[in-house]
């Protein structure tokens, strides 16, 4: 069974957190897997502040610089979700070796159903750092071309490094007229589209309030594309006209859970 799941990006920005971080609630809060996520991308750290975290002694920096043990370093979310930040400052980056990544998350496979690894755009030493040390891999983008053209030669990249990729996550689709279609991309790229996420506001507002959005506004249209590939993560169907008829089986779950 797959246990790491890598995250990445040939440009910056496109949403790679985002996802990560949706991810990782929905996951433990609705599907009640044991979930951490890791911010690999230690140069630009920014998975711990999408949850509203802007101080936690230690950091996935000190763990790879002293070789402490990463549960020190798990931080738990009241969804459930485990989340080990990197490091806000730059000093922080003294003496950390990234390539260590792959040995210090280690111990996290036995205790987690999923490890998810918010990795760093392009393919510098920190993206491949972050490449080595999961089992798969998702990639994420928007639907324009220049863009497809990284997804080329990641593909090849991870051909190279014999990982394979699940797929594309094309994200802020915005229905502009340059934009490809999911089957243009999937000829281009030789990938499957798994999700097609529209470009949605309150994604970027959730930012402001530091909750992933699916907390905040479950019924946005974002939102809804987040549970659909959770669903597909852990091999369940998910029924169209879904996220009510979810969030309202998952508390009638509950009720019986806890009366049991
Ligand atoms: N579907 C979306 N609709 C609207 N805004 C979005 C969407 N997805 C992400 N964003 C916004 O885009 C910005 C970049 O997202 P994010 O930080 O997740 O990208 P990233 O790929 O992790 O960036 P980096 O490469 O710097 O790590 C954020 O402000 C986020 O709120
Ligand atoms: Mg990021």
């Amino acid at each position: 069974m797959t246990k790491v799941i890598g995250v990445t990006s040939g440009k910056g920005g496109v949403g790679k957190t985002t996802i990560v971080s949706n991810l990782g609630v929905i996951l433990s809060k609705y599907f009640n897997k044991n979930v951490t996520i890791v911010d690999c991308n230690v140069t630009n750290s920014h998975l711990a502040l999408y949850f509203g975290m802007y101080y936690f002694p230690v950091t996935i920096n000190k763990v790879i610089r002293e070789g402490i043990n990463i549960e020190e370093a798990m931080y738990k979310h009241y969804t459930g979700v485990n989340i080990v930040p990197a490091s806000l400052s730059l000093s922080g980056l003294r003496g950390v070796d990234v390539i260590k990544i792959k040995d210090v998350i280690q111990p996290l496979r036995e205790k987690n159903d999923l490890i998810i690894l918010d990795g760093s755009p392009g393919m510098g030493r920190e993206s491949m750092a972050m490449l080595h040390a999961c089992d798969k891999v998702l990639f994420v983008t928007n639907p324009i071309m220049s863009s497809m053209i990284d997804v080329v030669r990641f593909r090849e990249v991870l051909n190279e490094l014999n990982k394979e990729a699940l797929g594309l996550i094309i994200n802020m689709r915005q229905g502009m007229k340059n934009e490809m279609g999911n089957d243009e991309i999937e000829k281009f790229t030789e990938m499957d589209v798994i999700s097609s996420i529209p470009y949605d506001k309150n994604v970027y507002k959730s930012l402001t309030v530091g909750s992933p959005v699916f907390l905040s506004r479950p019924d946005t249209r974002a939102s809804k594309e987040f549970l659909k590939v959770a669903h597909w993560l852990v091999g369940e169907e998910y029924q169209e006209g879904g996220i009510l008829n979810f969030l309202q089986k998952f508390s009638i779950k509950n009720i019986f859970q806890n009366l049991s």
